[in-house]
C-alpha cells in the first residue's frame, strides 16, 4: 500500500462508492483516461498534485495514473479533505495521500513539503502554493520541476506576479484560462454549490432575504444568478467599473460594501481579495448577518476582527461560529471563512469539474511532452482543446449543434460581400 498521512483508513469503501459516483458524470476525463491507459504519455513522471482532496480530485488523479504518472495528492485546503476519499485513494488505487479534514496549519504546510520531496517532475497548483514553497525554500536545479499547472484564480494571479518578477522558474498552463474551465466551474459550479453550502450549513430561505454577492467575476456572476434564481433580493459590491456596471444591467442593485452591510442578510465574498468584509463593515454589519467566502483564500473576511469585537462566540450548528458584538448583535461566520462550497458542502457538481480536470490532464501531457521547448511564462491551452472538450461534453449530454456550411464558412472568412 501507499505511503500516507489520513484520517481513517476504514473509510475506503464509502469512498470508492463516493468516487465512482462522482466519475459517472464525468464523461470528458473518463474518455482521456481511456486513451492515457493505452498511450501513456505521462510514463516516467513525478507528479505532485495539490489539489481539495474530494471525489473528483480522485477521477483525475485515478486518470493521471493511468496516464503512466506517479502521482503524490496533498491538501490544497485544511477544511476540505473528504477523508472518506482520501481512504479510498490510499487503500484501492496505491495513490499515496497527505491530508485530513481539520488538519491544523502546520500539517498542511507539512504536506505540501512532502509533495516537494519526492522532486516532482510536474506540480500541480491550486492557489500556488506548492509553488510558492519552492521558490521559498530557495531553488536547487538539480531538482527542478519541469513545469506546472495551475488551477484557478487566485493561483494565476500569484503566477503572474511570479512572471512579473521575473522568478518563475519553469513555464506554467494557466489551466483556469481555458474557456471550458473558468465559463463552467468557477460560474455555474461556484454558483451551484456555494449557494448548496450555505443552505447546508444554515437551513436557511433565501427567498425575500437580501443576499450581498462580492465581486462581480466568472464566480460571483454564478452566485448572483443562483441566488437571485431561488428568489433573494441580490445585491452586488465591485470596485471595477465595467463589471458594476455589468451587474446593474443584469438586474441587480449595485452599491458600496459600507452600504451593503447595512441591508444585508448574508454576505458571500468571492473577489480573491483580502479583507472585503473588514472592520469598518463589521461596525456597521447588520444583526443576524451571515458571512460566507467562496474566494480562494480565507482571507476575504477579516476573521481576526470578528473575534477582537467579539465579547462571546457561540458554535451553534457544524460549520457556524456566531461572534457576539457588546452591543448584542450577533454575526454567523460560515466554514470558519474557508470555501463554503467545500467546507459545508461537497464542492462543485462532478459535470463541471469534468471539464476541469480534462483541461489539467491535457496541460499535464501538455508539459510531458513540450515542457523543455516552452518558455518560463504563464501559458494557456489552445481553444481546440474548449472546442475538443466542448463537444465531447455536448454529445455526452445528447445535444447536438448546427455546423457551418462551406458557403457560411467562406464568408466569414471573406471581407468583400457587403450589403
Ligand atoms: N469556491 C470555489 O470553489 C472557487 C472556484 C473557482 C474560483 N474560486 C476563487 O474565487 C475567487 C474569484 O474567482 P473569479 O474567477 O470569479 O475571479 P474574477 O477575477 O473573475 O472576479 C473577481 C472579481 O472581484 C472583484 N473585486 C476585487 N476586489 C474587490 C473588492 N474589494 N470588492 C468587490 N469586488 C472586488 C474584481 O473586480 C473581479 O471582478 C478567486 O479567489 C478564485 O480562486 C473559488
Amino acid at each position: 500500500m501507499a505511503d500516507y498521512e489520513i484520517a481513517d483508513l476504514s473509510l475506503a469503501d464509502a469512498g470508492r462508492n463516493k468516487i465512482n459516483w462522482n466519475e459517472g458524470d464525468m464523461p470528458v476525463l473518463l474518455g482521456i483516461r481511456e486513451r492515457f491507459r493505452k498511450e501513456r504519455p505521462l510514463k516516467g513522471l513525478r507528479i505532485s498534485v495539490c489539489l481539495h482532496i474530494t471525489a473528483k480530485t480522485a477521477a483525475l488523479m485515478r486518470t493521471l495514473a493511468a496516464g503512466g504518472a506517479e502521482v503524490v495528492l496533498v491538501a490544497s485546503n485544511p477544511l476540505s479533505t473528504q477523508d472518506d476519499v482520501a481512504a479510498s485513494l490510499v487503500m484501492h488505487d496505491e495513490i499515496p495521500v497527505y491530508g485530513v479534514r481539520g488538519e491544523s496549519l502546520d500539517t498542511f504546510r507539512s504536506h505540501i513539503n512532502v509533495a516537494l520531496d519526492v522532486k516532482p517532475h510536474v506540480l500541480c497548483d491550486d492557489g500556488a502554493d506548492l509553488t510558492s514553497a519552492l521558490l521559498q525554500r530557495g531553488l536547487n536545479a538539480g531538482v527542478m520541476p519541469m513545469g506546472a499547472t495551475e488551477e484557478t484564480t487566485a493561483g494565476v494571479k500569484r503566477f503572474k506576479a511570479m512572471e512579473a518578477q521575473g522568478v518563475l522558474p519553469f513555464p506554467v498552463i494557466a489551466v483556469n484560462q481555458s474557456l471550458t474551465k473558468h465559463m463552467f466551474d468557477n460560474r455555474y459550479g461556484t454558483g451551484q454549490s456555494a449557494i448548496d453550502g450555505i443552505i447546508r450549513a444554515t437551513n436557511l430561505l433565501l427567498a425575500g432575504r437580501t443576499i450581498v454577492v462580492a465581486g462581480y467575476g466568472w464566480c460571483g456572476r454564478g452566485v448572483a444568478a443562483r441566488a437571485a434564481g431561488l428568489g433573494a433580493l441580490v445585491v452586488v459590491t465591485e470596485v471595477d467599473p465595467v463589471k458594476a456596471l455589468e451587474a446593474a444591467m443584469d438586474g441587480y442593485r449595485v452599491m458600496p460594501m459600507l452600504d451593503a452591510v447595512r441591508i444585508a442578510d448574508i454576505i458571500v465574498a468571492v473577489t480573491g481579495n483580502r479583507t472585503v468584509v473588514g472592520p469598518e463593515h463589521l461596525a456597521e454589519l447588520k444583526d443576524g448577518c451571515v458571512l460566507a467566502n467562496a474566494g480562494h483564500f480565507n482571507v476575504e473576511v477579516d476573521v481576526a476582527a470578528l473575534e477582537a469585537l467579539a465579547v462571546r462566540i457561540e458554535q451553534p450548528r457544524t460549520h457556524v461560529t456566531s461572534y457576539v458584538h457588546a452591543d448584542g448583535r450577533k454575526f454567523h461566520l460560515l466554514g470558519e471563512g474557508r470555501l463554503v462550497n467545500l467546507v459545508a458542502g461537497e464542492g462543485h457538481p462532478p459535470a463541471v469539474m469534468d471539464m476541469s480536470f480534462a483541461n489539467q490532464a491535457l496541460a499535464s501531457e501538455m508539459l510531458a511532452r513540450n515542457a523543455s521547448t516552452m518558455a518560463k511564462i504563464v501559458h494557456t491551452l489552445p481553444q481546440s482543446f474548449d472546442t475538443m472538450i466542448a463537444s465531447i461534453k455536448l454529445q455526452a449530454m445528447g445535444i447536438r449543434y448546427d455546423v457551418l456550411t462551406t458557403e457560411q464558412d467562406t464568408y466569414l472568412h471573406s471581407w468583400q460581400e457587403g450589403t
